[in-house]
């Protein structure tokens, strides 16, 4: 990439921008009063979660916890149940514990490698905050500034996966940062790929730097080109239990890697052994959904209506009495953490 393109790259981008901004194309409330507290909690909330989900969840957060020293002092299951239905719970987690960090400091971190060293802060974040709230100038590489990269240059390298990809374009991505504006720059990247630059059609003809873009004439879905990922089967079988009004729930290890703490239906095979081959239970419901390369199948099981009560096993007692299963009122339900497609499934289900 020349040194003209680049320049051009900058102005265009800037200009899409600052019109975006002032036509309020995609309102992001964290842009409104852009605090180092608001895009320290915004960019936590949009890792892996896109713009419109994360609204309306970080509007009751700052709300709630204004700064650094008021979110240092909530507990962690008010954190983590404020966040329920965003996942990726350790990110709450992590929020809480940095901003307890940052609260015990002279003044806040004021570089990029600075914030890397709190919890949950990896290179793309660190980035994202030092240059929207500081203006260092450090560009960031997530997904969609890869993928506008990989366009405007129709790289054809071929990619193990979105981490390689990274690591190649971070030279490029800090080449043709503005350095002037390194937060607006990196926010126009971001946008760039998530409105126009699209994974799958792509919209060029609105794009402000389509007349750079190597690919954009021939076949810009084909870029970056990445290595298929196999997708992997998964089959859950789950248990939905009532007795006395009460539904029955398993909570995840407080140390598990995923989830940690929530609430879910219970696994049947935790419960009964291998539920599929009982004679007394029978499907309620099928659901099937999608976290990064698994293909999930749920499979909700409960009693056969027909037949006597389900006697329940021993496991069960055990399980109460330590506190990883828990027979839940409707009351109950409402002041517990459940996992997004779990709160989803009861309220469709418990009526
Ligand atoms: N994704 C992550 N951070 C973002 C930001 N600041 N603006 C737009 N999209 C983002």
């Amino acid at each position: 990439m020349t040194a003209a393109h680049i320049t051009g790259i900058r102005a265009a981008l800037l200009k899409w921008f600052d019109d975006g901004r002032r036509s309020g194309r995609r309102p992001m409330p964290w842009r409104n009063a852009p605090s180092l507290y608001n895009t320290v909690v915004s960019e936590f909330m949009l890792q892996q979660t896109q713009v419109e989900t994360v609204r309306p969840y970080f509007e009751r957060w700052v709300a709630r916890w204004s700064d650094f020293s008021a979110l240092a002092g909530a507990s962690e299951d008010e954190v983590v149940r404020a966040w329920e239905g965003l996942g990726y719970y350790n990110r709450a987690r992590n929020l809480r514990r940095l901003a307890i960090a940052v609260a015990a400091m002279p003044a806040p971190p004021h570089s990029a490698a600075a914030w890397r060293k709190l919890p949950g802060v990896g290179g793309y974040t660190a980035a994202a905050i030092a240059s929207i709230a500081q203006g260092e100038p450090v560009a960031v590489v997530d997904g969609n500034v890869v993928r506008v990269l990989a366009r405007l240059t129709a790289e054809p390298a071929v990619f193990k996966d979105n981490g390689d990809a990274a690591k190649f374009f971070a030279p490029l991505a800090g080449r043709v940062l503005s350095p002037a504006h390194p937060g607006e720059h990196n926010q126009a990247m971001m946008d760039l790929g998530a409105l126009i630059c699209r994974p799958q059609k792509p919209l060029c003809s609105e794009c402000p730097v389509s007349r750079f873009c190597a690919a954009s004439k021939t076949s810009p879905a084909d870029f970056p080109r990445l290595r298929p990922r196999e997708t992997q089967k998964v089959t859950v079988n789950r248990l939905w239990l009532v007795r006395d009004d009460k539904l029955l729930l398993q909570r995840h290890a407080a140390g598990a890697r995923r989830l940690a703490a929530l609430y879910e239906l219970p696994l049947a095979e935790r419960v009964f052994g291998a539920a599929g081959e009982r004679e007394d239970l029978v499907l309620l419901a099928r659901r099937r959904r999608a976290i990064s390369n698994q293909q999930i199948t749920e499979n909700i099981f409960t009693p056969a209506p027909a037949l006597p009560a389900t006697p329940l096993p021993a496991v069960l007692d055990d399980g109460l009495a330590s506190g990883e299963f828990l027979w839940a009122s409707r009351a109950t339900l409402q002041t517990l953490t459940l996992s997004g497609p779990h709160r989803r499934w009861i309220n469709e289900f418990f009526r």
